[in-house]
């Protein structure tokens, strides 16, 4: 995948996440390849079935909760769903100690209309984490692709327009951030207001439009008013690029100036078999400690696409590399390649001490947003497989003598 196009897909993601946040939230669970792995053949052709590698026993594989104490806190997506299901439960307990609502936190979730909440879901996931002692990270109270239409209500030419929408806006974060206070170790307050185009820094979102850059200082203030101990986070996408990388940072920049209250930077990090070298995680992070901000990061995944011919991540989506078919040889080249690039990241991770907490986005491939994310074809983005079991990516992650 080419940078632009890492860039590219993101916008178009943001064009369509908002609409089936809620559709989604708590639903779900579908996704990934039914074929089964791993059936030899005498055959080397493209669709023919052959062996995986041979894996460790799943029974010795160490929770890498206790892997990586002292390192950084492991973090899953967990939706009411994911916390009820059969694969994804067990996996949650024994190896996550954080836990990330995939929806069901995000506004259009939980913002009703003004002054009216919907916890329900947020709630189950509360509820399991305290059950099983997982710390829960806040995602999101800002993102301009689930922003509920009753923010922007009324005439935006009035003289009160304006204010009206900080104050809905405030109001929002003021409830919800209370709601959470020590229930939630850390919250994306804003996420995803950088630009993906040369010029402005900011994200030209419908918050951007009313209140200018503004918002984001309106909203770091109004969380750490609601909870002055919760870590406060700007998230965002492709900080592994250069250029947005730098964009980021002037906005992290004007804030610190300003003396605006922000504890650190949230990496996406939704990453490919071949993108992005290591070098360019670790000058993400560097930026953000030479400012005195601690590193996140906050939805890993590693697509089994690492490039697409065409413009897959444009609209409309154009020339997207052909699924992928489970057990056959282009299959498990994806496979080995995800656990190298997997071990490079948590090598990094583990060398970084800023790097406080590491969440992949999801439990096991058996859910996936990049199963329908930019098209619908197979995607096994995760450690663990479509069973729950770990993967070479998992044994690649904690074992360096394991050849995958
Ligand atoms: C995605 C969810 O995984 C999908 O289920 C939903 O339909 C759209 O949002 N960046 C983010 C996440 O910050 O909140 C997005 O999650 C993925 C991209």
């Amino acid at each position: 995948m080419k940078i632009s196009d890492t860039l590219s897909r993101r916008g178009l993601l943001m064009g369509v996440a908002g609409a089936s946040v809620l559709a989604s939230c708590g639903g779900g669970g579908g996704g990934g390849g039914s074929a089964s792995p791993g059936s030899s053949s005498a055959s080397s052709s493209s669709s023919t079935s052959v062996s995986g590698p041979t894996l460790p026993d799943p029974a010795t594989a160490p929770a890498l909760k206790t892997h990586f104490n002292g390192k950084f806190l492991v973090g899953m997506t967990a939706e009411p769903n994911e916390i009820n299901n059969a694969i994804s439960q067990p996996v949650l307990k024994t190896h996550a100690n954080s836990i990330t609502a995939e929806n069901c936190m995000k506004p259009h979730a939980i913002g009703t209309s003004a002054g009216v909440y919907n916890y329900t879901l947020a709630d189950q996931v509360i509820a399991f984490a305290s059950a099983n002692n997982i710390a829960v990270r806040g995602h999101t109270l800002l993102w301009h692709s689930s922003a509920p239409d009753w923010f922007f209500a009324g005439d935006s030419t009035s003289a009160t327009y304006k204010a009206t929408v900080q104050a809905r806006l405030e109001r929002y974060i003021t409830d919800v951030a209370t709601y959470f206070k020590g229930k939630v170790y850390a919250w994306d307050v804003v996420n995803e207001p950088t630009s993906d185009s040369a010029g402005s820094p900011y994200r030209n979102s419908r918050w951007y439009q009313v209140l200018g850059a503004d918002y984001i200082e309106i909203a770091l203030r109004a969380a750490r008013a609601a909870d002055p101990t919760v870590k406060l986070f700007i998230n965002d996408y492709s900080t592994e690029n250069t250029d947005k990388l730098a964009r980021l940072m002037s906005i992290v920049d004007t804030l610190l100036t300003r003396g605006v209250p922000l504890d650190g930077i949230g990496h996406q990090l939704h990453i490919t078999t071949s993108w992005p070298p290591v070098a360019n995680v670790r000058a993400a992070f560097q930026a953000a400690e030479t400012r005195g901000l601690i590193n996140h990061v906050t939805e890993l995944d590693v697509s089994l696409y690492g490039s697409d011919p065409g413009s897959c991540f444009g609209t409309p989506a154009t020339g997207c590399a052909p699924s992928l078919t489970e057990g056959t040889a282009a299959y498990w080249d994806s496979i080995r390649a995800q656990a190298l690039q997997y071990r490079a990241m948590y090598d990094l991770f583990a060398s970084q001490p800023s790097v406080k907490s590491v969440t992949t986005w999801g439990v096991a491939d058996n859910h996936t947003w990049l199963s329908s994310f930019p098209v619908n074809r197979l995607n096994h983005p995760l450690l663990f497989d479509t069973t729950g079991k770990p993967k070479s990516a998992f044994w690649a992650v904690v074992n360096p003598t394991f050849v995958p």
